[in-house]
């Protein structure tokens, strides 16, 4: 299938729910990975989508909580356990999931984590990195075959808008230790950003096959992520009614309309905010960087890939 150039508007908007995205969309037949299931966008993504047929594979952190979170959802749920911050969790679960033998239609990179008030390391990489973009590197790489026996398998990495605020140059690839300076919402910049470009670069990866890769900002919603940023929190909260603010319901929009939309079929490469598609930063549309950060994320999961 050839990747189309230029995404259509959509009719939706920022006060569009996801049940209302997905409206009339039947999803019977088609599985969906959703990382990050039992929270915030990730559990309505999932229950959302299991409403309309989808059998969701749902994963968090831990089984037990993928449990607990399909227990929840009408539908059919298949619990996983992936810790993003621990490869061999990954490894393990996109194992399990490959093993279930059957073509994934859709994947939605969509767990995170934000702004962690103190650097916090495992394998020698700043934690929001290592979570945010190199767990889902791994899951996703090792689940690509999976997503390209589909008939148009998706991929949904759920970025933000806080890619802009990344670090000078975008990724410090001198600095992915965050231990020269460590800021917090610059560093969950840098992570989204590489979300951005590893979706970018593989959907070049995948030209030529029927599978495609976008990335989405779901909007400002008051979620769990919030949980570190301190005052900075309750005058988001004051501001619940502000036009920029959503609800779940509506954050959790955008990676639905990506992951379901028929007219979207062959679009990949794409940004999308508000259910539309979005212009991304300078550093986003860097090819380069694209590829560097490829190449440098296989070396550092080598072991896991
Ligand atoms: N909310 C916003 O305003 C906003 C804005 C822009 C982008 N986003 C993006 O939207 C996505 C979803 O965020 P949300 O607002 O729904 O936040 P949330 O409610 O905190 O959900 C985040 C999910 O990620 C999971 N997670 C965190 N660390 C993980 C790890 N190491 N391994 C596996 N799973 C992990 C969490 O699990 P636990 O519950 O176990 O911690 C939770 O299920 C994130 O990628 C975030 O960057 C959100």
């Amino acid at each position: 299938m050839d990747q189309k150039a230029n995404p259509p508007r959509s009719r939706y908007t920022r006060r569009s729910t996801a049940e209302q995205v997905t409206l009339g969309i039947d999803l019977s037949g088609k599985t969906v990975l959703i990382t990050g299931c039992n929270s915030g966008l990730g559990f309505e993504t999932a229950r959302v989508l299991a409403s309309r047929g989808a059998r969701i594979i749902g994963a968090a952190r831990t089984l037990e909580k993928a449990q607990t979170a399909a227990r929840k959802i009408d539908g059919e749920v298949v619990p996983v356990a992936c810790e993003l911050s621990e490869l061999d969790s990954v490894a393990a679960c996109a194992d399990g999931v490959s093993s279930m033998n059957q073509p994934l239609d859709v994947v939605i990179c969509n767990a995170g984590i934000m702004a962690l008030p103190e650097l916090q390391q495992k394998y020698g990489l700043e934690m929001q990195f290592l979570t945010n973009h190199l767990g889902h590197f791994v899951l996703v790489n090792r689940l690509l075959d999976r997503v390209k026996q589909a008939p148009a398998g998706r991929i949904v990495m759920v970025s933000s808008l806080g890619h802009y605020t990344s670090v000078p140059g975008g990724i410090n690839f001198n600095n992915l230790s965050g231990e020269k300076n460590y800021v917090p919402f610059t560093f969950y910049g840098q992570s989204k950003l590489a979300n951005l470009l590893m979706s970018n670069e593989l959907s070049r990866k995948l030209r030529g096959s029927n599978a495609t890769s976008n990335a989405i900002h779901p909007g400002i919603i008051m979620t769990p992520l919030m949980r570190n940023i301190g005052s900075l929190r309750s005058t988001l909260a004051s501001l619940a009614s502000w036009p920029v603010s959503r609800s779940v319901e509506q954050g959790a929009a955008t990676q639905c309309y990506v992951a379901t939309s028929p007219g979207l079929e062959g679009f990949s490469g794409h940004y999308f905010a508000d259910c539309n598609p979005a212009r991304m930063s300078a550093h986003a549309q860097n090819a380069e960087l694209a590829v560097r950060l490829w190449k440098v994320s296989e070396e550092l999961a080598a072991d896991y890939l």
